[in-house]
């Protein structure tokens, strides 16, 4: 089960209608998923004629697409009449892979999310320390030389998902096993039965000294996560 297959089970799940994606590259993602109206942030993706021409036959929805291309502080500094017009159903922020950045993302949408929606965020389980090199882009972090590099890049989000157990006691976090790791972000007042996670004691922890040993050494309590199987499970809870 890839990302898509899982922001589509979500969007299915709940009717919603609204989609926004921070970080489109070159559209794979953002072209696939059906939903009636798609807003894709990114300063520089593209997205080819021939692309163009085969997925928006196929995805109708597409014909509504809204692209921005901007960064994502840029978006949400410049685009409020826009947000307020309607509240965010899901998002998916996969744009700059820093912790700060992320992290930054993630808050910004929570200002314009309904309250039952859902955030999902990529690169949250990396699986080497290489795919977790710190770095402010995919072409610094290759520059580095780093010893396992395979071109596979994560950066350091996965302390976002940290950063939100610790410190957002009124979000439910738990990060799918899949896909370089899916961080599902929702808020305990919308889904407050799904608070299953050990409230291992994370307390205490400082984000920034935590370095990729720790996150080895920790990977189910840091980031609670979930085998691929609980995927349905979140989805049954959901309320529609
Ligand atoms: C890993 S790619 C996204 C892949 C895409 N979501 C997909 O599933 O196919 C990361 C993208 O984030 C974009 N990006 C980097 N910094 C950004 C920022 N501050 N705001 C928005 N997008 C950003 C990059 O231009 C790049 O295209």
């Amino acid at each position: 089960m890839n990302r898509i297959q899982v922001i589509q089970g979500i969007i299915n799940r709940k009717n919603f209608t609204f989609y926004m994606e921070i970080g489109i590259f070159r559209c794979k993602t953002f072209i696939q998923v059906r939903c009636k109206k798609k807003i894709g942030v990114d300063p520089s993706y593209s997205l080819s004629l021939y692309k163009r021409i085969r997925w928006y036959l196929s995805n109708l929805t597409n014909f509504s697409n809204m692209f921005f291309k901007e960064t994502s502080d840029v978006f949400f500094n410049k685009r409020k009449q826009l947000l307020e017009q309607r509240p965010i159903d899901i998002a998916f922020v996969d744009g700059k892979h820093t912790h700060e950045q992320s992290l930054k993302d993630v808050l910004n949408v929570l200002k314009y999310l309904r309250d039952d929606g859902v955030i999902i965020m990529h690169d949250s389980n990396p699986s080497s320390k290489a795919h977790a090199t710190k770095a402010k882009s995919w072409e610094e972090a290759e520059s580095l030389e780093v010893e396992g590099w395979t071109g596979s890049w994560c950066g350091d989000v996965w302390k976002t998902a940290v950063y939100l157990r610790v410190n957002r006691k009124d979000l439910n976090v738990f990060v799918l096993n899949t896909d370089s790791g899916l961080s599902i972000i929702t808020r305990k007042s919308a889904y407050n039965y799904l608070d299953e996670d050990e409230q291992i004691s994370l307390s205490g922890i400082e984000i920034e000294k935590l370095n990729y040993s720790d996150l080895e050494s920790n990977r189910k309590s840091f980031l609670n996560l979930k085998e691929i199987n609980y995927f349905q499970t979140f989805l049954d809870k959901l309320k529609v």
